[in-house]
């Protein structure tokens, strides 16, 4: 159990991708301290993590930068309560070196170690932040966005049915919250879309910066895409089924909703497009011009130069589309489960028409909602510690064996 004498302080690791991070946070609320190595322009020239890449990065870089992290916070070892680590979800021999490395520190300085899920660390970069703002809490039931580049989910966070509290030493109680997941993506993740899209068009690498910034010079309505159907997962079937049935296998009630999200059918559209509007050499030419240059900013005219204008109406169109589609399966989920508050986290959250249209949208509905500072949207160690708070308040911590858990799943 905590005792008397703690500090609040928690050291967070993260490496479940390509960023090596680490960072130190007061009670859950307050970032001493958060360094990010990123791998990105490692990976650029591959248009995508390559995961023995990651790991060989992760081990090169972990211990300057949980050093750096201490040293930013003006901490040591001493000072902390406990470390966190993010134990999935993610790639396998990222997250274990992460592990291995916290589970070495905790036992050699003795504190405890607490295990965090990535995608629970996504919500608290949102919590912690208000928290630092000194913002009253959002009220439960929240409905959670976690949108980037592995994930498309939502979950709606409640209070926890059974008793799972602990006393804080300010005398509040804080809660572990219980999640449960009310839709995810049934292919690719919306950052993964982005991605590819931007990949297919000869842009840079990761796409979703480029094709945020690009789309600005587009007519999003230039291109109408159309979302098909997606169907409903097996559980829900059956669940319908079970409902639907009135003793004498009579259909009575209709389908239970479905918030799922499917984002392989958009890249596929404008792959489509690029060819039956004879786009490829154009997309040849870009490819070549960015890959001699992987300097250039999607801001700077040289980029803008290499886009002709059917090509940043169709980055505007897919934009347009994909924040459209995260945004009606979203506000339609906040409704039906009496969502009284919104968090929108990780990378795609970065997007500046997703904040812009989410922002209208709950201050339409009078709902209120939160974004994580564009530092925070990526991944980072912050969010874990900040994750971990609760968890450390409740004394749930990791057990000796812990190890990664690459599909490791929230609610
Ligand atoms: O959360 P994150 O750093 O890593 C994962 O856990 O995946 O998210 C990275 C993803 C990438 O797919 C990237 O293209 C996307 O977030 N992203 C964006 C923007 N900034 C980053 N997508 C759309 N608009 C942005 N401004
Ligand atoms: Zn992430």
């Amino acid at each position: 159990m905590p005792t008397e004498h703690h500090t609040g302080l928690i050291l967070g690791i993260e490496s479940s991708c390509d960023e090596t991070a680490a960072a130190v946070v007061r009670a859950g609320g307050h970032a001493l301290s958060n360094v990010v190595a990123s791998q990105m322009e490692l990976h650029a020239n591959y248009g995508g993590v390559v995961p023995e890449l990651a790991s060989r990065e992760h081990l090169r870089n972990i211990v300057l930068v949980v050093r750096e992290a201490l040293t930013r916070a003006n901490v040591t070892f001493s000072d902390l309560d406990a470390i966190a680590v993010t134990s999935g979800p993610g790639l396998a021999g990222a997250l274990l070196v992460g592990i291995t490395y916290a589970k070495a520190l905790a036992f050699g300085s003795g504190k405890p170690l607490i295990a965090v899920n990535h995608l629970e660390g996504h919500i608290h970069a949102v919590l912690m932040e208000a928290r630092e703002r000194a913002e009253a809490p959002m009220e439960l039931p929240l409905l959670a966005l976690v949108v980037s580049g592995g994930h498309t989910h939502l979950y709606l966070a409640e209070h926890p049915k059974r008793q799972g509290s602990a006393v804080a030493p300010t005398g509040t109680v804080q809660n572990t919250w219980q999640y449960r997941n009310v839709g995810r993506t049934v292919d690719d993740a919306a950052g993964e879309a982005f991605d590819k899209v931007a990949k297919l068009l000869g842009l840079g690498y990761p796409g979703g910066p480029w094709i945020d910034t690009l789309a600005s010079h587009g007519n999003p309505r230039a291109v109408p895409f159309t979302f098909s159907q997606i169907k409903p997962r097996a559980s829900k079937l059956e669940h319908a089924a079970a409902q639907s049935s009135n003793g004498q296998g009579t259909p009575s009630l209709p389908p239970a909703p479905n918030y799922d999200f499917s984002f392989s059918g958009i890249k596929t559209a404008v792959l489509r497009y690029t060819q039956t509007h004879a786009m490829q050499a154009a997309i040849e030419t870009r490819r070549r011009a960015f890959t001699a240059n992987p300097a250039l900013k999607p801001s700077s005219p040289e980029a803008l130069a290499l886009l002709d204008p059917q090509t940043l109406d169709l980055i505007a169109s897919f934009q347009n589309a994909v924040v459209g589609n995260l945004l009606r399966q979203t506000f339609a989920a906040a409704e039906v489960f009496g969502a009284r508050g919104l968090v929108v986290s990780g990378g795609v959250a970065a997007n500046s028409e997703l904040r812009h249209r989410f922002t209208a949208e709950a201050a339409r509905r009078g709902l209120p909602v939160a974004f994580p500072s564009l530092a925070l949207s990526t991944d980072n160690a912050a969010m874990i510690a900040a994750a971990a708070w609760p968890r450390f308040l409740a004394a749930d911590f990791a057990p000796e064996d812990l190890t990664a858990a690459p599909q490791l799943r929230l609610g």
